[in-house]
């Protein structure tokens, strides 16, 4: 189909986002039918350069579209002008008032496509090399051997009950008193976090996030057409005056936290703080969900408590994923909840998918009773710790003395606050024309505003790397710092 005229006017000192005035001026032109049904888009990289901005920013910009089910992206296609949009947005299942809208939700949208050869900061995933694959091999040999077909069948929906009694224990040590009977069991903490919007949010329910704050959660509670309220993070945990303000204004069911080594800032709360959390929580009746996937990451001897550790009234939904320190791809994780939630949490996973694999829980089950969990952590320390040194000296070297980041003392990544006036979305773009990928802030923030704001990640970096791709960021920083304050200019591509 051939591509009709559209003017684009952006406007580079306007106070909207150039990504809100993009998505409304495409809004426009489809609602006014210039864009028909069906109707191909520019590709994000052609559009982004006929417009002279960055392609995140078109990528937000149709993900608006998407989640007001008036663009459909196909995979390796490209995006396309919904053939419903002369629905009504609250009957269309593109609706952002459906919960059935998955496509305003999808954590995917923003994945780029990346050469084997880039030099990826941008994600959390641990190195494929590092994976415990013989350890594994010699385990899965062995549940093979011992269960025969059982290991194949249907698996009870909350978990197979050796491996809750494993998981039971090792909480334990960890000062987390909690019986066989309360874990459920799950398909990765994404899952998790899922499962709890679907079973205790209706839309229009108000829940609570750090700002900034992991995706994925975001994705799940907009999913079901919650709404999201952002509480800054200060260099020791939430801002609790502001928590406790927002708390009183919109009573929210759920608040979602990551206490140490927080993604994406690394940060870990005071005891005070956590403290302050729980109970500030308790009193308001808000469900706090701790996700709990880097507290054994500590790499400067101090260990970090879990807030599940002061909820003496069990109101705390704890997550713990396996995905950072073993394998990703074994989705495996568990989720600890409040007697009173576990029957509809129960459910809802039932709902999911059944079980998590059986085959996998066995196979977890052995590997946590042959000790063979506690010394891959101990090694997955010491790699994460060289790359951990690694990274922050490169940094401390390299990057222009106006970027400025705090050493989290463990955890997978690192925040760093650019010159003032930096766009970490155009230095995203920059990076990864230089053969880099860094993860811009934008990705983080609930409302998705460009600032000055990166992550880097090292989990999937050989210290060579890192000190490879570092002097590379320093060199764009250094160079948007000073093409940022060149005059901008205004388009008008035709679309
Ligand atoms: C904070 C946080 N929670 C949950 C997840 C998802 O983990 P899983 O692989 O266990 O689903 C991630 C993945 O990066 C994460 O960073």
């Amino acid at each position: 189909m051939s591509e009709p005229y559209v003017s684009i006017q952006l406007q580079h000192d306007h106070t909207l986002p150039l990504y809100r005035q993009l998505y409304f001026q495409l809004k426009q032109a489809i609602k006014s039918g210039i864009l028909p049904p069906g109707q191909k888009l520019y590709s994000i990289r052609r559009l982004a350069s006929e417009l002279g901005i960055n392609t995140v920013t078109v990528v937000q910009a149709y993900r608006c579209l998407e989640r007001d089910g008036l663009a459909v992206a196909q995979v390796g296609r490209g995006t396309f002008v919904s053939n419903l949009t002369g629905l009504n947005e609250k009957e269309s299942p593109f609706s952002p008032n459906s919960v059935n809208n998955i496509s305003r939700a999808a954590p995917d949208s923003w994945q780029v496509p990346v050469s084997p050869q880039a030099i990826n900061f941008a994600t959390l995933t641990p190195a494929a090399e590092l994976f415990p694959v013989d350890d594994f091999q010699s385990i899965i040999n062995q549940i093979l051997a011992r269960d025969r077909g059982q290991a194949f069948g249907y698996q009870e929906s909350q978990g197979y009950y050796p491996l809750r009694c494993s998981v039971a224990q090792y909480l334990a040590k960890r000062g987390i008193v909690c019986d066989a009977e309360s874990i459920q069991v799950i398909s990765g903490a994404q899952q998790g976090i899922d499962l709890i919007a679907r079973s205790l949010l209706s839309a229009g329910d108000r829940v609570l996030t750090e700002s900034p704050t992991y995706t994925g959660a975001l994705a799940s509670f907009r999913a079901r057409g919650a709404q999201v309220i952002a509480i800054p993070l200060q260099e020791d945990g939430v801002d609790i005056d502001a928590l406790q303000q927002q708390i009183k204004i919109h009573q929210p069911k759920l608040m979602y936290v990551m206490t140490n080594f927080q993604n994406p800032t690394g940060i870990c709360y005071s005891v005070a703080k956590q403290q302050a959390l729980v109970e500030i929580c308790h009193h308001a009746g808000v469900v706090l969900i701790e996700d709990d996937s880097f507290t054994e990451l500590a790499y400067d001897g101090f260990e970090r408590q879990a807030i599940k550790e002061w909820d003496k009234d069990n109101q705390i939904i704890y997550i713990k994923s396996f995905s950072k320190i073993l394998m990703p791809g074994l989705r495996l994780a568990f989720m600890l909840a409040p007697q009173p939630l576990q029957p509809k949490l129960m459910a809802a996973k039932h709902i999911a998918d059944i079980s998590t694999s059986g085959l996998l829980q066995r196979a977890f089950d052995l590997y946590l009773r042959q000790g063979l969990w506690i010394s891959h952590l101990d090694y997955m320390k010491q790699c994460y710790l060289a790359r951990y040194k690694q990274i922050v000296q490169a940094m401390r070297t390299s990057l222009p003395p106006q970027a400025g980041f705090s050493s989290p003392g463990g955890g997978l990544c690192i925040w760093i606050e650019g010159h003032a006036g930096l766009s970490a979305n155009r230095l995203y773009e920059s990076c990864l024309k230089n053969g880099v990928i860094i993860a811009p802030g934008s990705h983080f923030f609930p409302d998705n505003r460009d600032s000055n704001f990166f992550r880097l990640s090292f989990a999937a970096l050989s210290e060579d790397a890192i000190s490879q791709g570092i002097p590379i960021i320093a060199r764009q920083l250094r160079m948007l710092g000073t093409a940022d304050h060149e005059p901008r200019r205004c388009f008008s591509p035709l679309l």
